[in-house]
């Protein structure tokens, strides 16, 4: 398998769906375009795209067919993005910089980054209900809404914000990481698994495999944001400046470390016991991701 190649070859399709869909037509005459304008300024402005490759790459592990899979892919995408908009909001993280240009409150104002945030999160739902025709469809849909909401990524958001400058304990600091970035990386690989129709098995090791990634990539999040070799497109120190409870803050850096090398080698040890050769993407997408500068 050549990685690159197959790693190229999802984002694109990826991004031209995320183009296409973004592009819809508006009334004439329109008193809303600068909405639109806003949400294509934050999707379409690149991004690694993480989140709906590893959708496709689950699905196809598990046998399943990836055209149809599109739609939920950049679902995954679309909503990541909204939580970003409004991660970077003053009343949140007040960022200046994300994915290498101005954050889209600093561009369009908060107010609109609001609503761009809104349709972000709506839009997706609108897009896998029209795809949706069977049972696993459904049941892909109701795992990307249950990761996204309460109980997932804005639970989450909400542990961060609540423990900004505050001490925590290693709970605390568990559950926020799980929650906030964990949930999505979960949907992801479980959304993925069940639009191919994976068994209850699969499923089960797709939920701990997501849960490693997820910690280990926001282990690798927080060293970013203090390291100078770093090229996040994002401003560097910003968890400093916010007083924010991270791994890196309560742990040290050597710790941070180690514990991203366990998760990565517990992730891939599941995809290779459950998966065995179908799962040689994303073990080395995993891998990768150890060592990433961006
Ligand atoms: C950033 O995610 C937010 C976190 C959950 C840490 P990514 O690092 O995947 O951001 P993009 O999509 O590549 O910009
Ligand atoms: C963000 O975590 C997680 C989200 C749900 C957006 P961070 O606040 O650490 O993400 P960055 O560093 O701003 O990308
Ligand atoms: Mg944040
Ligand atoms: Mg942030
Ligand atoms: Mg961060």
């Amino acid at each position: 398998m050549d990685f690159s190649k197959t790693f190229n070859d999802y984002k694109e399709k990826v991004e031209a769906y995320l183009e296409e869909i973004s592009s819809f037509e508006l009334p004439n005459p329109c008193y809303f375009s600068k909405l639109q304008d806003s949400v294509k300024y934050s999707l379409l402005a690149g991004g690694k795209r993480l989140r709906p490759v590893i959708l496709l790459a689950a699905c196809e592990m598990a046998g399943g067919n990836t055209e149809d899979a599109l739609p939920f892919a950049a679902a995954m995408e679309m909503i990541h993005t909204a939580s970003l908009i409004h991660d970077d909001l003053p009343a949140m993280d007040d960022d200046d910089l994300r994915r290498g240009r101005k954050t889209n409150h600093k561009v369009y104002g908060e107010a609109t980054a609001l609503l761009a945030g809104d349709t972000l999160f709506v839009y997706p739902f609108e897009i896998m209900a029209k795809a949706t025709k069977t049972e696993n469809q459904a049941k892909a849909m109701q795992i990307i809404a249950y990761n996204t909401g309460v109980m997932g990524m804005m639970g989450g958001q909400q542990v961060d914000l609540s423990y900004e400058g505050k001490p925590v304990t290693e709970e605390i600091i568990v559950q926020l990481n799980r929650l906030k970035t964990g949930a999505l990386f979960r949907a992801a690989v479980c959304a993925g698994l069940s639009l191919a129709g994976a068994s209850q098995k699969e499923l089960e090791a797709g939920e701990k495999y997501g849960e490693y990634l997820g910690l280990a990539f926001q282990l690798v999040d927080d060293l970013l944001d203090d390291d100078p070799d770093a090229d996040t497109g994002k401003t560097k120190g910003s968890d400093i400046s916010q007083n924010k409870s991270t791994y890196l803050s309560v742990y040290g850096k050597e710790k941070c470390l180690e514990m991203i090398h366990t998760c990565t080698k517990n992730a891939e040890k599941i995809l290779t016991d459950t998966f065995l050769e179908k799962a040689e993407f994303l073990i080395t997408l995993t891998n990768q991701l150890e060592t990433r500068k961006s």
